[in-house]
């Protein structure tokens, strides 16, 4: 990224060409003169795109001068670009190619929530040794700016607690099998057939996608990277953890919430008491009118609760190429103007010390209540 002037085309190299890849080239190429209006006057120019197989079609014009190449390093380590857009997903070679995009001197873009929430301590501290900007808007909420704003304008909080509906498909699974009455099963399988969940769907279903979102969200509103293997996904039961994610509830648990004026929602929490962090993604009991309980099918919402600001909620489009292309394009359109990394001026990341559990009993979390759900319940005031 040294040594062009300021003005100079912002040259993009992406890797991958699947839902969220294809929207940025679209954009890229479709729109040129109109975003060169929010750069300030410089264009964004997609000049190579490393995929796995350069003859397949992808129902989509591409310019006929960009370079496609299956050699995805020669992609990541390209002295022809200046910013590199990881669009692949998975731990490897994902990081393996954005180190290399770092090493060999260029920004990073990626949406890899997984990668993120795994090596994002190292990843953060190579960006950092080098002076390159790493952005991840996308990585959680898909749509929705909440990193940039944490960073930013919100900066000046002191965060108590994160609570956010953060997996689109588990939502839409809950919300089907409470406004269906259908069983678990035939919910799922019906949105597999949608595209709405995954051929396997046990990243999202059992929570890891939802907890792999709440680390990234941790490391923003409370400096740390934590051991996102160490988030607990299974409720607690009278008799044992329940199963992982949303894969125990049943339509009982939905109809007994519903005759209290509660919905189901897996709730990712973390809060900080007494100088530790407490965090879960588990089905959690919430107001059926409150924001929570009105965050329908693959809606998206985060709320946090801070000094001084109080209480701010952000919600939509947590998924789709369309959404999650317009945080990527975002992301571009920062690092044309100058800006550097997500994290913008926020301190390196320090060691937490993490009690697995999201204060469920502490008074300042959900509270367990058996009499109408096996479920913790969330007592919130309507925002
Ligand atoms: N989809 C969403 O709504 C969404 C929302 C937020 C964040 N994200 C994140 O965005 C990233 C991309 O997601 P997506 O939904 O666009 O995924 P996708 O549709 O599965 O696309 C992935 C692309 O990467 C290519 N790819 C993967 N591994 C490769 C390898 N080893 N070598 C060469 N090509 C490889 C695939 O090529 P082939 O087509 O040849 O397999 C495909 O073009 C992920 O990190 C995901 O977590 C997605």
């Amino acid at each position: 990224m040294t040594g062009r002037s300021p003005d100079a085309p912002l040259r993009i190299a992406l890797l991958g060409l699947g839902t969220v890849a294809r929207e940025v080239a679209r954009a890229l190429t479709e729109r040129v003169n109109e975003l060169r209006l929010v750069t300030g006057g410089r264009e964004l120019q997609l000049v190579v795109l490393g995929v796995r197989d350069p003859g397949r079609s992808r129902g989509l014009e591409l310019p006929p001068d960009l370079r496609l190449t299956d050699d995805l390093a020669d992609v990541a380590g390209s002295p022809d670009a200046d910013v590199v857009v990881e669009l692949l997903g998975g731990l490897d070679p994902a990081e393996g190619l954005l180190r290399h995009a770092l090493e060999s001197g260029h920004g990073v873009i990626t949406a890899n929530k997984a990668l993120l929430a795994r090596r994002g301590l190292r990843l953060e501290a190579l960006a950092r040794s080098r002076e390159l900007p790493l952005r991840f808007e996308a990585a959680v909420g898909g749509g929705i700016p909440i990193l940039g704003p944490l960073a930013s304008d919100l900066a000046a909080n002191r965060w108590s607690s994160v609570r956010a509906i953060l997996n689109g498909t588990t939502n839409y699974i809950l919300s089907a099998m409470a406004d269906q009455g259908q069983p678990y099963a035939d919910v799922l399988a019906d949105a597999q057939a949608r595209g709405y969940a995954e051929a396997d769907p046990a990243g999202d279903v059992e929570g890891r996608d939802a907890a792999d979102k709440l680390a990234i969200l941790t490391r923003f509103a409370f400096g740390s990277w934590i051991d996102v293997d160490a988030i607990p996904r299974a409720p607690d039961g009278l008799d044992g953890p329940g199963r992982p994610g949303i894969s125990g509830v049943t339509g009982g648990d939905l109809a007994r919430a519903r005759e209290a004026g509660l919905m189901i929602r897996l709730l990712a929490q973390a809060s900080r008491v007494d100088g530790e962090l407490r965090v879960s993604v588990v089905p959690t009991a919430v107001a059926t009118g409150g924001g929570f309980g009105r965050t329908d099918g693959v809606e998206n919402r985060i709320e946090l609760r801070g000094e001084p600001i109080g209480r701010v909620a952000f919600s939509g489009p947590g998924a789709g190429g369309g959404a999650t292309s317009s945080a990527v394009l975002g992301d571009l359109i920062a690092i044309a103007r100058g800006a550097g990394s997500s994290w913008a001026g926020l301190p390196p990341a320090i060691p937490a010390r993490l009690v697995a559990d999201a204060g469920r009993l502490d008074g300042s979390g959900p509270t367990l209540r058996t009499d109408t759900t096996r479920y913790p319940v969330l007592e919130e005031q309507p925002l």
